[in-house]
């Protein structure tokens, strides 16, 4: 295994349900690490549980690309370097068609396809000039297999696996590696706005979502895991 100690790490989404352990697992690793999130009291309180100086947590809107200069900026300030971005911010709007608002879609697609997007224009030149580095995101199954309701969500993790696939043909010559973690229903505040009977106790815990992260983090760099797909065990056809 890879270790993790000393290595920069950017977890973005770190106030999240798998975010926020996401941070303790690698910073109990031995990690560098910077946070980024919007709840400000959550991210500080995070940040005070670990440690982390207030030079490397940034609080602000992934969907704003002014707020990721500055996030890039700060990070910067911090790390020279950057040798794994871990993107677990996200949000799901489950609804029909006939219920879906446009404003549904397009803040689907703004936090799960555009912010990923401003992430990798941020700090994949940085990754690109050191020839290494390693990109993890959560599309999730519905980023493979559409369910009823998804069309917005679906088009989103579509999108982020489709301009992923495209970014790898870039990364060719280096030693960058792009993970992507195709999850299933993860017990996690996610799902509070959702408005769909879900059993939450048969959902896989956030924890080994986040276990699942950190086990990727810790690959050896002679290869890479393009997916990986982790369903709680009653879904596991997908
Ligand atoms: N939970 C599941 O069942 C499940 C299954 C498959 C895939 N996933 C994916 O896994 C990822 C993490 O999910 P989770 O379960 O940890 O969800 P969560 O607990 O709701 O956390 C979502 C995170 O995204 C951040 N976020 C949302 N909008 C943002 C924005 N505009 N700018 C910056 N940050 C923003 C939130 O920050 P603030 O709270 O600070 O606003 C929070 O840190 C998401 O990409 C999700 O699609 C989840």
């Amino acid at each position: 295994m890879e270790s993790i100690k000393h290595k920069n790490i950017l977890v973005v989404g770190a106030t999240g349900g798998i975010g926020s352990i996401v941070v303790k697992l690698l910073i109990n690793s031995g990690g560098n690490l910077f946070i980024a999130g919007r709840n400000e009291k959550l991210l500080y309180e995070i940040a005070d549980q670990h440690k982390i100086d207030a030079g490397a947590c940034y609080i602000g809107d992934l969907t704003n690309q002014e707020n990721v200069l500055e996030l890039k900026e700060k990070y910067f300030k911090k790390y020279p370097t950057i040798d794994m971005l871990i993107n677990t911010s996200g949000i799901g709007i489950i609804k029909t068609t006939d219920h879906l608002s446009e404003s549904d879609f397009y803040k689907t697609i703004m936090v799960n396809l555009f912010a990923p997007y401003l992430l990798i224009k941020a700090f994949l030149p940085s990754m690109k000039e050191s020839k290494k580095g390693l990109v993890v995101h959560i599309p999730g199954v519905l980023g493979k297999v559409p369910m009823l309701g998804a069309a917005a969500y679906s088009a989103s993790k579509y999108g982020l696996v489709g301009m992923l696939q495209s970014i790898r043909e870039e990364i060719k010559r280096t030693d960058i590696r792009i993970t992507n973690l195709f999850m299933g229903g993860v017990d996690s505040p996610f799902w509070e706005n959702i408005d769909l009977k879900v059993q939450k106790e048969k959902m896989i815990t956030a924890e080994e979502a986040a276990k699942a992260i950190w086990f990727l983090c810790q690959q050896p760099t002679s290869g890479v895991i393009s997916e990986m797909v982790l369903q709680p065990f009653n879904h596991q056809a997908i």
